[in-house]
């Protein structure tokens, strides 16, 4: 897509900006692999408050500037993962126009956290809008499950329960604006979501999963848990609740030094966050948060140490 051709309203009008929330799994139940290469997932994703925030702009030709830690990574060609979301909605809605669209990151770039579907859902956000297309909510998300498994989920926010390969969601009820306290650390360099599958498959080789009566059973224990804002309940199913987390750590064993720098400053729980290698610590309070941020900020077991919480909303208009 270069020349804009689209109508003229098209090309004027203000910026959009949408702010996309990052995410932690506090289960994720891999199955074995299926024909089309992708893992029957049994997931919960909890949205937090770590944003990207994306901004778009009528341009003749579609360009993407990323900014923030990590911007480097980011590929800016027509495989980014925004770009990619432009172009399908434009094609969508049956005209050839562009966008500049800038990317502000905070969600840790190839971290785990689902950042570059998160980018992609404010994209699809931002743009219905500015093109004034008056896509739904059912329409974005089927557009989302076209680009990525991860890219619905930042459209709803909260908490919701994934199948399939994490695509198919089912919203949760919240625990009615209780908010679970957070502690991502983060690591200096990414993780491919592709490379930790692919270890997942070569470790299970002969491996058993947990049984589906497992899984069922933490599925309710986390809903109880969300419910009823138990964040020990809640702990406890999310400390063993990711199935990749054995392949990251065999990927990248030093994250078991970030483990257990959590674990000993006092988390309730510390896991890795979806295929990593952000590790994600569950806190008692917000002060303990703070608390736990600092320490492991000074251990020397990752870049930084961010509190966020959750669950957050899905992708918003800033206005
Ligand atoms: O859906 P998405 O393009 O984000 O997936 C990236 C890669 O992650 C897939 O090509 C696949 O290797 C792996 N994946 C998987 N099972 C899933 C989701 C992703 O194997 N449920």
């Amino acid at each position: 897509m270069n020349d804009a051709s689209g109508p003229a309203a098209l090309q004027a009008g203000p910026a959009v900006r949408v702010r996309a929330p990052g995410k932690v799994n506090l289960l994720l139940s891999v199955g074995p692999r299926r024909p089309d290469g992708y893992h029957p997932l049994t997931t919960v994703f909890l949205a937090v408050d770590l944003y990207d925030d994306i901004e778009v702009r009528p341009n003749p030709l579609l360009r993407v500037t990323v900014h923030g830690h990590g911007a480097d990574e980011v590929p800016l060609d027509g495989g980014n993962l925004a770009a990619r979301a432009a172009r399908l909605l434009a094609a969508h809605a049956g005209f050839d126009t562009s966008v500049d669209i800038r990317i502000r990151k905070r969600i840790p770039v190839a971290g785990g956290m689902a950042g570059g579907s998160a980018d992609a859902a404010a994209t699809l956000v931002a743009c219905n809008e500015l093109w004034s297309l008056g896509l739904t909510g059912p329409e974005l998300h089927d557009l989302a499950t076209r680009l990525g498994s991860d890219v619905a989920f930042p459209l709803l926010g909260g908490a919701a329960v994934g199948t399939g390969r994490g695509e198919l969601l089912v919203p949760l009820p919240g625990p009615d604006g209780t908010q679970f306290h957070w502690v991502f650390a983060l690591s200096p360099r990414g993780l491919g979501t592709v490379a930790v599958f692919s270890e997942h498959d070569r470790l299970h080789i002969g491996g058993e999963a947990r049984s589906e009566r497992e899984v069922l059973t933490d599925l309710d224990r986390l809903k109880d848990a969300l419910l009823g804002c138990d964040v020990h309940a809640l702990a406890a199913v999310a400390e063993r609740g990711n199935d990749l987390q054995r392949a990251a750590l065999s990927l990248r064993p030093d994250l078991r030094g970030t483990l257990r720098a959590g674990r000993e400053a006092g988390a309730l729980a510390a896991l890795v966050s979806g295929s990593g290698p952000t590790c994600a610590f569950l806190a008692e309070s917000a002060e303990a948060a703070a608390e736990l941020a600092e320490i492991l900020s000074a251990s020397g077991t990752c870049r930084q140490a961010l509190v966020a919480t959750g669950p957050a909303a899905g992708c918003t208009a800033l206005r």
